[in-house]
């Protein structure tokens, strides 16, 4: 088969590396790929935002499977452009996407459905935002509607914070926004939790958590994500059923009822507070760098997984995992998630040992002349899997510690709430 991936991260590289171990593959593309990608793909240089573009190389290259990899192309509707032009893509439709594209979209079928979230105002006038703010308890929960890449989540600890955070979205700080979220703020501890579903049917396909503050002890600003672990040490079979019973399936029942299908990935962020889950959000995708840490745990082929949700029939896939534990650290651009330099070489790769449970995916990176350069905030994702949380990441540690890459820095402490507790 010839497969097709589209993005350019850690997750997208993981997802060629892992899809080029199945005997059913011929050929790889990545669009546009980054320089770990051009290893195992061939990488097409198109815009991921230019469908039309991406429909002809797909015919021309004769394309039997396309992967979407990030959000937006699923937000902007590129399952449903190619799949009417006779493509085959796994990945959810346009309406379904509106799970991570609209956080009201969400909150709306948590209401009917009855799924445990945080309490929520939905607001279109900026006074009505700071009326409601007046009488409302600290600290509180602002979000902008709508694709904000991570960002466009305030936590105010007082009322100024609250009217500042308000002023910024309405100002357009994420895009136009119409509508404002205001949230209780709900303690406890984030898992992440993924299933895999074909329209029909679901399947578990793995938990982790991650690490999304840049500095240690999980302090400072949002960014992408700094590193995570796989199994999260939150899950357990009592908790399992309360999430597919109490979030996961009433979900799936409202795309039904909608008269949609969801097939794809489907990436609940929840937080846990006594054994008990609330759905913090959605995304429509496997996370980054969650999807690093959890394919190499994967023994299934793939591409039988990816085959089998586009023709509805996951049912007959028994999916299998490596009994260890992951994990990944995120090595970064200096100066990320605010400003940082690209474009720097980064030598010494080749001469890194890797045995067979290591794994380096690139991110942020460039080939140019058979050299590497950063090209992006989060740059390398170092992987390792053993039979412990804390020789995982000591591993990771010594393969970035060699790597030795002067303009990088990264988190020490990924998993500390599980190794160090
Ligand atoms: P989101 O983009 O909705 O995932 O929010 C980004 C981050 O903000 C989450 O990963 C949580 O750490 C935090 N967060 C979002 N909503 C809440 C909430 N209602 N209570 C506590 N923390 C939250
Ligand atoms: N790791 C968070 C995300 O992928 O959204």
């Amino acid at each position: 088969m010839i497969i097709c991936v589209l993005g350019s991260g850690g997750r997208e590289h993981a997802i060629c590396k892992t899809i080029s171990l199945s005997s059913k593959i011929s050929k790889i593309y990545c669009i546009p790929g980054n320089a770990g990608t051009q290893l195992l793909a061939k990488n097409i240089d198109l815009d991921i935002d230019n469908f039309e573009k991406i429909l002809k190389f797909i015919k021309k290259a004769k394309v039997d499977l396309v992967i979407v990899g990030p959000e937006k192309p699923l937000v902007n509707g590129i399952v449903n452009f190619l799949e009417n032009n006779g493509i085959k893509v796994f990945g959810p439709r346009k309406i379904p996407s509106q799970l991570e594209g609209s956080k009201t979209f969400t909150k709306n079928i948590c209401k009917k459905y009855n799924i445990p979230t945080a309490n929520f105002g939905i607001f279109d006038k900026k006074e009505d935002t700071i009326n409601f703010l007046e009488n409302s308890k600290f600290p509180i929960v602002i979000k902008a509607d709508g694709l904000a890449a991570g960002k466009g989540v305030y936590i105010s600890k007082n009322l100024s914070e609250a009217k500042e955070a308000v002023n910024e979205i309405f100002n357009g700080k994420f895009g136009e926004a119409k509508k404002i979220l205001v949230e209780e703020f709900l303690k406890g501890e984030e898992m992440s939790f993924f299933v895999v579903c074909d329209g029909k049917n679901f399947k578990i396909f793995k938990t982790a958590q991650d690490h999304k503050r840049v500095n240690e002890g999980d302090e400072g600003k949002n960014t992408g994500g700094m590193g995570a672990y796989s199994p999260s040490g939150l899950i357990n079979d009592s908790l399992e059923k309360k999430i597919i019973n109490k979030i996961i399936s009433p979900t799936l029942k409202a795309i039904d009822e909608m008269g949609e299908k969801y097939k794809g990935f489907l990436y609940a962020g929840l937080m846990i507070l006594n054994n008990e889950p609330f759905l913090i959000e959605y995304n429509v995708r496997m996370g980054d760098p969650e999807c690093q840490t959890i394919l190499p745990l994967l023994k299934t082929d793939l591409i039988d997984i990816f085959i089998a949700c586009c023709s509805e029939n996951l049912e007959n896939i028994n999916l299998e995992w490596k009994d260890e534990k992951s994990l990944c650290i995120v090595l970064c651009s200096s100066g990320y998630p605010d400003k940082f330099t690209n474009n720097i070489k980064i030598d010494n790769l080749n001469n890194l040992k890797l045995n067979n449970n290591d794994f380096i995916f690139h991110a942020g990176t460039k080939i140019e002349n058979n050299e590497i350069f950063s090209n992006g905030g989060r740059v390398l994702n170092f992987v390792s899997l053993s039979s412990s949380f804390k020789n995982s990441r000591e591993r990771a540690l010594k393969l970035i510690n060699q790597l030795n890459w002067k303009n990088g820095f990264f988190r020490k402490d990924i998993g500390y709430k599980i190794i160090d507790k």
